[in-house]
């Protein structure tokens, strides 16, 4: 029967490449398009999760990360470096080692998740850790990309927004059309702008009647677009998007103004709530930051803001567990019992 290709191969007539390109793919993309059964009542909606802890190194990046890399070796690099708050450097770890390339990752220092940490280390890739945040690991790494041989493929290479723009697709091709509103977590703005170029493309040439209403959430510690100047110090427990100078801010309005959509920002209180919902009430895993689209539609839907009825799509950016940390943390030790029946099933409360 029929194995999902990866997302160069399924969506070839769409993205920049050649029969001159070498595909560096780990089969990315394909992810599920999950009904939500409880977001659905909490909203009156139809509402789904594009669980992209489903990719292969367990984030959207790697959507980016097959196109970024294979252009990269078609031009030739050996090296790739990129900046990051722990998925993108864990995916460019990864398909830099199926390219046969070095990988060199930038990352703040004690600002990333362990699980993204390990996964960079296992790869291979080169690792810095940075005194200073997301935003200085960027400025630094477009530096060296600039005057040493080493390419960059952070998200300002306009070819990581290609591969990402596929999830829209993906999305349109399961549901038969754009849905009325798509809900995304906002760092670097990359993936909102990523997303709002794939819908717009399908409704262009007539694949969609429509283009969704885009919504985007960055966390209020980190809310620069929301708040309309750079945040200097950037602070929440979602790292992933603890971003205070996006670099496709402009992008970002253009997808809000252009779809008639919104950016806001949650609370990161709301954000673990929603993450707690999500595992708890859906059985879906996610890291912290992928939670703030969730955070961001509930919060929308209190406030009287969202019509029934209509189809929403959240985006879950990042599998659950990248960040174990928050799962634990505040959770009661598990009770220690003998090898005992009896012990065990009066532990479980099934002997009252
Ligand atoms: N969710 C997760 C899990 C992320 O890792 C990121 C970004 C975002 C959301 C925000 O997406 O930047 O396109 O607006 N992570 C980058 C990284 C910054 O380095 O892994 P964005």
């Amino acid at each position: 029967t029929h194995q999902w290709r990866g997302l160069i191969e399924e969506y070839r007539d769409r993205l920049p490449v050649s029969a001159a390109t070498p595909v560096v793919t780990l089969l990315e993309g394909g992810t599920p398009l999950v009904p939500a059964q409880v977001l659905s009542e909490r909203t009156g909606c139809e509402v789904y999760l594009k669980v992209e802890g489903a990719n292969p190194t367990g984030s959207f990046k790697d959507r980016g990360m097959t196109m970024a890399i294979s252009k990269a070796k078609e031009d030739g690099a050996q090296a790739v470096i990129c900046a990051s708050t722990g998925n993108t450097s864990a995916s460019a770890a990864a398909y830099a080692v199926r390219a046969g390339m070095v990988s060199a990752v930038l990352v703040p220092q004690g600002k990333i998740a362990l699980g993204k940490m390990g996964q960079a280390l296992v790869h291979g890739a080169k690792i810095l850790q940075v005194d200073g945040n997301f935003d200085d690991c960027l400025t630094l790494a477009r530096e060296l990309s600039e005057k040493y041989p080493v390419a960059l493929v952070n998200s300002v290479n306009p070819v990581r927004i290609e591969g990402q723009k596929t999830a829209a697709f993906e999305i349109v091709d399961m549901l038969g059309d754009a849905p009325d509103i798509h809900v995304l977590p906002v760092g670097n703005a990359g993936n909102i702008t990523a997303y709002w170029k794939g819908y717009r493309e399908y409704a262009t040439d007539g694949l969609a009647s429509r283009t969704p209403r885009m919504w985007g959430f960055q966390a209020s510690g980190s809310a620069p677009i929301v708040d309309g100047a750079p945040v200097l110090k950037p602070q929440t427990i979602a790292t992933a998007i603890r971003i205070g100078n996006p670099a496709s801010w402009d992008f970002a309005l253009a997808a809000r103004d252009e779809s008639g959509g919104l950016i806001d920002k949650v609370t990161d209180r709301q954000i673990l709530s929603a993450y707690r919902l999500l595992a708890s009430q859906e059985g879906v895993f996610v890291e912290p930051a992928s939670a703030a689209s969730v955070a961001g539609l509930l919060a929308k839907a209190e406030a009287g803001l969202v019509d029934p009825g209509q189809r929403i799509v959240c985006t879950v950016t990042g599998n659950g567990l990248k960040d174990p940390d928050w799962a634990v943390a505040g959770a009661p030790q598990p009770r220690i019992v003998p090898i005992d029946p009896e012990a065990a099933a009066r532990q479980l409360g099934l002997l009252d």
